[in-house]
């Protein structure tokens, strides 16, 4: 989704600046165009020869040759997108007072473009009363500023303040793209939204278990980019889900089974505006869990076959209360997607279905691609094939327009 757009990437005068280089490799790998301006404060922890040699690119710098005589306002006109990584607490505070006294902040200020920026700094410096009231304005402004992570910071204590890891930059820049390219702004500041994720696990004994193929991405993609349009988000996610990188901010609860998955939906449904029941949950599970690894023989001494009892697990989302908040579900179907979608809207007494057909191996269960069908009580809307952020964003202002 990335591929052939035109980014600019300003790196700023922080020690997460050495983690960037990383991080500019991912887009190119996803086949953008990448350009970078850096700080002179910037030049003491990462070379522009670092950068130049992985975009092929000049890099526009205080004080250094570019190829274009005003080389601020040429790189402005060529940026689609821009993200400053990391950003200072002086180059937040510069920007938001319009203050453009190096080549990086002008280039910014010239800018006609959307920017991400992804602050990080000590913990104290994040928390000043100064900062904050700066984080705020972009945010009045329209730009999006990705929360920084917490965790083991430079000084050497653990704090809010980090630079998230160039994978999870990496997901907040196509969620980030995939918001500025909706019709409609998406604003989900003020709302709390509840998002599952994941095939659950049901096990028979210590080694072995029932499961389906959800990788959790598409749970996953509507928590990030939830959060980035600024709502707080809790996802209660299964083990299928634990790699997949998730943005600072979302409350994240891992779960296995369905019987752990319905208790924790039920446990942090009452506040929430938003309920979106993601994941793929085992219908049944078994009727015994073995303590002790099951052995062949223990079922049949003639060769013959086993036969496993198993029970029905509870259907969650028919079980959640509706009053006061949204809710949709999905529905996973290879036959009759829409008929099947519409039954369970009903069935399931939720707002709205997102129906889609796994028979096709290239959508749905872990692909990164969807092309799925908004099913509500008036309407039914057939969305393109895109990416999960891509169908998450749709979901998302959907929901928005829907709620209203
Ligand atoms: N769901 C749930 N609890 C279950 C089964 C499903 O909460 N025990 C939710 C899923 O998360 C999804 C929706 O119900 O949002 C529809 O799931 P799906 O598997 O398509 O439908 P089922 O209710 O299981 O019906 P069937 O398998 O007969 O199609």
């Amino acid at each position: 989704m990335l591929k052939g757009l035109n980014l600019t990437v300003v790196v700023t005068g922080g020690i997460a600046a050495y983690k960037v280089p990383d991080f500019v490799r991912t887009l190119i790998k996803a086949g953008a165009n990448v350009r970078v301006a850096m700080t002179e404060a910037a030049l003491q922890f990462v070379t522009p020869f670092t950068f130049e040699v992985l975009t092929k690119y000049a890099v526009l710098v205080e004080g250094q040759d570019y190829p274009d005589p005003v080389a601020h306002i040429a790189l402005a006109d060529w940026t689609d997108y821009a993200i400053v990584v990391p950003t200072t607490a002086n180059t937040l505070g510069k920007y938001v007072h319009g203050i453009a006294d190096n080549e990086a902040l002008s280039m910014l200020l010239a800018l006609n473009s959307p920017i991400l920026f992804v602050p990080a700094m000590n913990e104290k410096m994040w928390a000043n009363q100064a900062t904050q009231r700066n984080v705020a304005q972009l945010r009045l402004d329209g730009h999006i500023v990705l929360e920084p992570d917490t965790g083991f910071l430079a000084e050497g204590y653990e704090g809010k303040g980090r630079m998230p890891a160039p994978d999870v930059i990496f997901q907040a820049v196509q969620a980030f793209v995939t918001l500025k390219r909706l019709p409609q702004p998406l604003s989900l500041s003020g709302d709390r939204i509840l998002v599952s994720a994941g095939g659950t696990t049901e096990k028979l004994d210590p080694v072995r278990f029932l499961t389906n193929r959800s990788s959790g991405k598409m749970g996953v993609a509507i928590a990030n980019v939830a959060a980035l349009a600024g709502g707080d988000v809790t996802l209660v996610r299964t083990n299928h889900a634990i790699g997949l990188p998730v943005l600072p901010g979302i409350h994240i609860i891992t779960v296995e089974s369905a019987q752990e998955l319905h208790d924790q939906m039920h446990a942090q449904v009452s506040d929430k505006d938003i309920v979106i029941m993601s994941a793929a949950v085992s219908d049944y599970r078994a009727a015994n869990q073995a303590d002790q690894k099951m052995k062949k023989n223990q079922f049949s001494s003639d060769g013959g076959g086993l036969t496993l009892a198993l029970v029905k697990n509870p259907d969650i989302l028919a079980s959640l209360p509706k009053e006061g908040h949204y809710t949709v579900g999905f529905a996973a179907e290879t036959q009759d997607v829409i008929h099947y979608a519409q039954q369970k809207l009903v069935k399931k007494g939720v707002n709205m279905i997102v129906a889609n057909d796994v028979s096709d191996q290239t959508i749905g269960f872990n692909s990164d691609d969807n092309q799925v069908t908004l099913v509500t009580a008036d309407d039914t809307v057939t969305l393109e094939r895109q990416s999960k952020i891509g169908v998450a964003a749709n979901i998302l202002a959907a929901v928005q327009t829907d709620k209203k």
